[in-house]
Formats: C-alpha cells, structure tokens, sequence
C-alpha cells in the first residue's frame, strides 16, 4: 500500500520502517492504551514485526504535520472483509496532539478514501464506553451506535458504523 492521503493540515501516509521509533513511542504508551486492549510492554523488535505485518495486511498509515512532518499518531483500516467491503476503524494520537481537533479531520479523509476510492461500503469502530473523546468524535462524523450487536471479546466495547450512503466526503461539508 502506498496511498497518500492529504488532508488540510495533515499527511496520512504508509507506516515505514523508519517510523520505528515513533511507533514504538505511541504502542508504549499507558496513556493512548487506556481505553485499548493492548500489551504495551513490547520491544523495537516487536514494533518492528508489527510494522511489516499490517503493511501488508491492513491500511495502515501514519499521521503527520504537513506543516514540519512530525509523527502525531496513526489510522487503521483493518479487519478487512472484501466480501463485504467491509472494514474496522482504528486510531490514536500521542497524548501532546489530542483534543485539538486532528483526528476529526483524519478521520474524515481517510473515510473519503474509504468510500470513494477504495470501494469500501460499511466501517465500523469498536470503542470502550468509557472512552468520551472517541465517542463524541464517531458521533460529529456520523457514525450511529449499532445497538444489535457485541463485541463478544470485549463487552466494553461499544460497536458503531457508518456506510457509504451516510458518508458525506469531506468537500461537501
Ligand atoms: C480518541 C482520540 C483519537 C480523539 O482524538 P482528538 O483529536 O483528541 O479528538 P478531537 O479533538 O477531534 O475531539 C473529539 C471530540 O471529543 C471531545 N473530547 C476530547 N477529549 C475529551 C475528553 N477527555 N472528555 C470529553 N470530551 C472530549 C472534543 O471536545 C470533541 O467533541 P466536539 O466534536 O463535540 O467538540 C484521542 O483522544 C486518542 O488518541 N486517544 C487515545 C487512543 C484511543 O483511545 N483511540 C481510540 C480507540 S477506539
């Protein structure tokens, strides 16, 4: 996957091996991991098979300033079942970079990408009940709760979706 996906203040871009560093500072994190099921306790090393598994398995990009091109998180498509153009939704930011508004803004522009290049047709977010910030950002994009359905792993989790129809690209706001 080598799509770049701009939006107006940021650079959505394939995760790189020389991203290592970075990465390993967000996935580390007690912080972003808070309302994530995640073994933080990881080596460069793990970080680094990570890396070259969901380069090839999932969309996964990288956040970045446009502006200086500094690492502030990542965005996931994942979980992807092309049978159904379907996908999850997965993203973080480092601590320092949230509740400014960014990951709305990526959010949306990966979602254009989602629904009007990639063909995916329905994306779903699995996010802790507990976890507000990520909440109130699905709601002001559109996502709906989907109450028919659990995430057996993790009853905490609350499920929400958005399809194509719903979606209105970013230029139509
Ligand atoms: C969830 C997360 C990505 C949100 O990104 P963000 O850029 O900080 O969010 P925004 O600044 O766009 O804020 C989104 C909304 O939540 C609100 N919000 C942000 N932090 C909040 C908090 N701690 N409590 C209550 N509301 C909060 C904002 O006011 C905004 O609401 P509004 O649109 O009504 O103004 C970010 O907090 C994060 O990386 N958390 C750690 C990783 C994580 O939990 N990922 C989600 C896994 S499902």
């Amino acid at each position: 996957m080598e799509i770049t996906i701009p939006t107006e203040k940021l650079i959505l871009g394939p995760v790189e091996l020389s991203d290592l560093q970075n990465m390993y500072e967000i996935r580390t994190n007690s912080q972003v991991a808070k309302y994530i099921n995640r073994d933080i306790n990881k080596s460069l090393e793990d970080i680094r098979q990570f890396i070259e598994t969901v380069r090839k398995n999932d969309f996964y990009f990288t956040i970045k300033t446009k502006e200086c091109n500094k690492f502030i998180g990542t965005i996931t498509l994942w979980n992807i079942d092309w049978s159904k153009k379907y996908a999850e939704i997965g993203y973080e930011l480092l601590p320092r970079f949230q509740g400014k508004g960014l990951m709305s803004e990526a959010v949306k522009g990966i979602l254009d990408y989602a629904f009007n290049e990639a063909g995916f047709q329905h994306i779903e977010a699995y996010t802790h009940h507990e976890n507000i910030a990520s909440r109130k950002l699905l709601e002001g994009i559109g996502f709906k709760l989907i109450t028919d359905k659990v995430d057996s792993d993790n009853l905490d989790n609350l499920i929400y979706g958005i399809n194509n129809t719903a979606h209105k690209t970013t230029s139509d706001h």
